[in-house]
């Protein structure tokens, strides 16, 4: 959950107790979190471009490698100094990694150790892609070219004959502080990607990228909480008469601070640090650019079965009769609920690993959980990134998990050596050092024992950008007064009330709009009038001054277009001079915390379950996150602005490798209302992860609350809850093969150039298409239909054949219905329906056989015990439809008694588009079947004998 940031500042430091505040604790001063009031340096007409007045450099000293070539650039003039102090000599390094990747370095040389002013990524930390088995020149796709001077290079694809990136005619410029290269793009190229960043389109035109982790809440076009500067390239070309699409994908393995200038024509990148490190993906489909990316940062991890139910949550479940009678009231109204979660409410004074006595009685809460377990539901809690600092002046106060990684060392320090103390939720706090030597012991440990108390089934790690609400190290010498209330008012304390409404609230429920309005007037005059007018300093351009070979890393002299606050990079995060026990500055890692944290904590859930798969949901998420954690979205609001823009941000963490993902379904700040969330519940029913999730204080927003929600809810949840074998099997093809499984439409149709900003609807695998409705008050919804020419779309409901022409169509959609179609040509499994997973599992398989137009279809379904980590035993049942008939075909590993209770039988074979009614259905040439065919809809319904299970070797039924 996020902090608003307050522009108005009350008193410098430490204020006098809020009354208003739910906790009686000195509150802080919101000035403890402005910064400097920096502007962006692409902002400044008058900022220099490196550009004219750097020398670039000059290539010499080429030579082959077993892998490519290596060779030397030197600077080629006098060195400009502008940003930072120009490198002299650099590495450049070509690899030929394997047929469709090249990798392309260039880092700074002969410099002596321990002088580096410079940071590599560490190969350990953020996996690099390698060349084990380098194919050289001859037998790559790609090909490098270059110009001695000024130094530049192009990369050509062989098999295309596509120039895909080209720094020709411009100047590569590498400072201690400043890195900068351009490329060329041809008009036909279409960029998506480079995020954390939600935008205005899906395909990025004339947009900055900026990438710095930051707790922002999900400011539009802001860089947001991850680091993932990774892009695919979408073109189309004219062959022969025919649109053909062709992508290729670009991974710049940097992650300071830095700017991404996307634009007609061509991109410029500046990055405050670190190497050039660019790898080339050559598709030619953007499917197989995103596997072979996904395949090297980290393969997705295989998600426990339970995961894909339906997730509740919300900041403000007071206590745990509360969160019982919200799993009781699901249960009430028989809406499928599978996990129940808790922000922040259960801890004591919002400290990592305890929980509140008065409200979440550690022995009660224990035995609740233990009951929730009985029901095969689950229980997900919040970990927050900072750890409280215990108070040493009082002594009735124990915070033993600081003491312990206080003895351990395990927290980040100042440059003095001093332990870094920020501010977050419980006061004055610590940050974990993830290259603290025994930093994860001791997280280890805390898991491991807090378990026994708490017994929790996943973690949701939070906050960790690393996100301090202040500047700096804060509480140095301030310890004294902990805890301290936060910099701001939460939501719900007097003068942060929340009365904001969905787009359109107006027009549904005036009379509760119109008042929402007035108090919302009233709140804010009141606050103006109380508040005086902040004293924020006057914001400037940074005057670039550069003092030969020293850093200034408080204060770069390039000034990335960070969305935070006043743009410094220390408001509302640790600053980047808090320094890591590697040695390393937050400057050069500050993106990365979240996925070292997220990778930690893989480790840990191991120990803490072992044998079983972890499941982790993390905000701030870098390359290779996907295999070791989900993500959510973050924090939205209510607004049908952030349900609509909720798939554009799956599609994007489909492309960072992180396909379990979903949104905080109903929006998170600001009251939700009946119809947006009636819309919500039912389109992250289609999405991996599907959790309804509120900000403390809004009006409540389970599906339960409305009626019309509630049965809005169920519909579209039978649906996704038959489809959970379908989706555990794209979610299995992703761990094994680095594919997505929410895609784009463009993913699957390559060629087809309508596509190309298509992020209003969506496709779930290779076989299924979401077209939601996602404008307040519209009751029908205008899709388009693609077409590879063989391609038929059926209509979810009736199984009828429906738009198969390439083009918009305009479909019904009330209140209460989701628009999904089957793609023809693929075969879905399914299973009946229930109000859990675990029950789920017990009844009846089914499965739907989609015919194309030449009558053909594919399909398959994965198997396994749904947990365990290193799976021993499993099924794999592939089928193969044509005109007539359907093959199962199974092949199995380990011991298939061991799934004896997960093969139920398979009931019923749904085949669509058969044209006239068989005569006849049998099974393996012989027996009878039971069928029924439905002629208006060419529906074809085959009844299985009881004994017909999923099983090793080859099953035929024929029509
Ligand atoms: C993007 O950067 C350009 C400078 O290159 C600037 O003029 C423009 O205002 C920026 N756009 C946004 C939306 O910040
Ligand atoms: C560290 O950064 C903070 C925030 O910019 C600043 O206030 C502080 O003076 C810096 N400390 C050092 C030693 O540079
Ligand atoms: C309803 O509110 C919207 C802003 O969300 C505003 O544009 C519109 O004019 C309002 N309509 C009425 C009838 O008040
Ligand atoms: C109007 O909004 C209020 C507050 O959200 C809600 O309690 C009430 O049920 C709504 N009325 C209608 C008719 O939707």
């Amino acid at each position: 959950m996020k902090a608003q940031s307050i522009s108005a500042a009350l008193l410098a430091g430490v204020a006098t107790c809020a009354a208003e505040s739910f906790r009686a604790i000195p509150t802080l001063s919101p000035s403890v979190d402005n910064g400097e009031n920096i502007l962006p340096t692409i902002m400044n007409s008058s900022a220099i471009d490196p550009q004219t007045v750097c020398p670039g450099y000059k290539l010499m000293h080429m030579r082959q490698t077993k892998s490519g070539v290596d060779a030397r650039l030197y600077l080629a003039g006098k060195a400009c100094n502008i940003y930072g102090s120009d490198i002299d000599q650099l590495q450049l390094r070509v690899q030929y990694q394997t047929r469709d990747r090249l990798s392309v370095q260039i880092y700074p040389a002969n410099i002596p150790d321990g002088q580096e002013s410079w940071y590599k990524v560490d190969d350990d930390q953020i996996a690099r892609p390698l060349d084990r088995m380098p194919v050289g020149p001859t037998g790559s796709d790609w090909e490098f070219s270059y110009v001695e001077n000024p130094f530049s290079f192009t990369i050509k694809r062989k098999s295309t004959g596509d120039i895909v990136f080209s720094t020709k005619d411009t100047k590569l410029v590498f400072e201690n502080q400043f890195v900068e290269w351009k490329t060329s793009l041809p008009s036909n190229s279409n960029i998506y990607g480079l995020g954390d960043i939600i935008s205005a389109n899906f395909e990025l035109k004339n947009t900055n990228r900026t990438i710095y982790a930051a707790d922002i809440g999900d400011a539009p076009e802001a860089n947001l909480y991850g680091a993932h500067p990774f892009y695919l390239d979408h073109r189309y070309v004219k062959v022969n008469g025919a649109t053909k699409g062709y992508a290729h994908g670009v991974y710049s393995r940097n992650f300071h601070g830095q700017d991404i200038l996307v634009r007609e024509g061509g991109i410029t990148w500046r990055t405050i640090g670190g190497s050039i490190d660019l790898f080339f993906f050559s598709g030619p489909t953007p499917a197989k650019v995103t596997q072979s990316y996904v395949s090297e940062i980290g393969k997705p991890a295989m998600q426990q079965y339970w995961t894909f139910g339906f997730h509740q949550c919300r900041w403000g479940y007071a206590n745990i009769s509360e969160l019982d009678n919200v799993v009781k009231s699901y249960q009430r109204f028989e809406i499928p609920m599978e996990t129940i979660w808790s922000d922040i409410d259960y801890m004591d004074q919002y400290r990592d690993f305890t929980v509140d006595e008065n409200t979440y009685p550690q022995v009660e809460f224990k035995a609740w959980l233990d009951d929730l377990h009985k029901e095969h539901l689950h229980y997900i809690p919040i970990v927050d990134a900072a750890i409280y600092i215990t108070n040493p002046s009082n002594s009735s106060e124990s915070y033993p998990t600081y003491d312990r990684g206080h003895e351990l060392d395990v927290f980040m320090k100042n440059p003095d050596g001093s332990e870094y103390i920020g501010a977050v939720w419980p006061g004055y706090t610590v940050f974990p050092d993830w290259s603290a030597p025994n930093v994860q012991k001791w997280w280890d440990e805390e898991y491991i024992s807090w378990h026994k108390e708490v017994p929790f089934d996943g973690i949701w790690l939070d906050m960790n950008e690393v996100s301090s609400f202040c500047v700096g190290s804060c509480g140095s010498g301030k310890i004294n007064m902990n805890p301290v209330h936060p910099p701001f008012k939460l939501p719900g304390e007097k003068g942060s009330v929340i009365y904001s409404y969905p787009e359109g609230f107006n027009l549904t429920n005036s009379t509760e709009a119109a008042a929402a309005a007035a108090a919302s007037k009233a709140q804010d005059d009141a606050n103006n009038a109380q508040n005086p007018p902040s004293t924020v300093t006057t914001p400037y351009y940074q005057i670039p001054a550069v003092t030969p070979n020293v850093r200034n890393i408080n204060h770069p002299p390039y000034a990335i277009n960070h969305a935070q606050g006043n743009h410094d990079l220390a408001v509302h995060a640790v600053s980047p001079n808090a320094t890591h026990h590697d040695g390393t500055s937050d400057y050069d890692v500050h993106s990365l915390w979240g996925a070292l944290e997220i990778r930690a904590s893989f480790e840990t859930l191991l120990k803490v379950f072992p044998g079983k798969r972890p499941f982790l949901l993390a905000r701030s998420t870098g390359p290779g996150s996907g295999k070791y954690a989900a993500h959510w979205g973050g924090d939205n609001g209510s607004t049908f602005y952030y349900m609509r823009k909720s798939i554009q941000q799956a599609l994007n963490f489909g492309l960072f490798g992180i396909p379990f993902f979903g949104v905080d379904t109903c929006g998170f700040g600001g009251n939700s209302d009946l119809e947006l969330c009636s819309r919500w519940m039912q389109l992250s029913a289609f999405f991996t992860f599907y959790r309804n999730h509120n900000i403390l204080s809004a009006n409540s927003q389970e599906a339960y609350v409305w009626a019309d929600v509630a049965t809005a809810a169920k519909t579209a949840m039978s649906i996704r809850y038959s489809l959970l074998p379908y989706f555990y099997t794209l979610m299995y093809h992703a761990h094994k093969t680095g594919s997505t499984v929410l895609r784009a439409l463009s993913w699957e149709f390559p060629d087809d150039e309508n596509l190309i900003n298509t992020d209003s609807q969506f496709m779930v695998g290779p076989g299924l298409m979401v077209v939601p409705a996602l404008d307040q008050g519209v009751t029908n919804v205008t899709g388009y239909f693609p077409t590879d020419g063989n391609t038929v779309w059926y209509d979810w409901y009736t199984g009828a054949a429906t738009f198969s022409d390439g083009k918009n169509h305009t479909v019904d959609a009330p209140l209460g219905h989701i628009p999904v179609f089957i793609r023809g040509g693929y075969v879905l499994p399914l299973q009946k329906p229930a109000l859990t997973t675990y029950q789920a599992r017990k009844n009846p398989f089914e499965v739907i056989v989609a015919l194309d137009k030449s009558g053909k279809a594919t399909g398959n379904v994965y198997i396994d015990d749904g947990e365990s980590h290193n799976v021993k035993d499993a099924l794999f049942v592939a089928f193969r439809a044509t005109k007539n008939s359907v093959w199962f075909n199974g092949v199995s590993i380990g011991n298939l008694d061991k799934l004896k209770s997960y093969l139920t039988n398979v009931a019923s074979v749904y085949v669509l588009g058969v044209e006239t009614k068989p005569s006849a259905v049998k099974l393996s040439g012989s027996q009878n079947c039971d069928f029924e065919y439905d002629t208006q809809h060419k529906k074809l319904t085959i009844k299985l004998p009881s004994s017909f299970v999923y099983s090793k070797g080859q099953k035929e039924i024929t029509w």
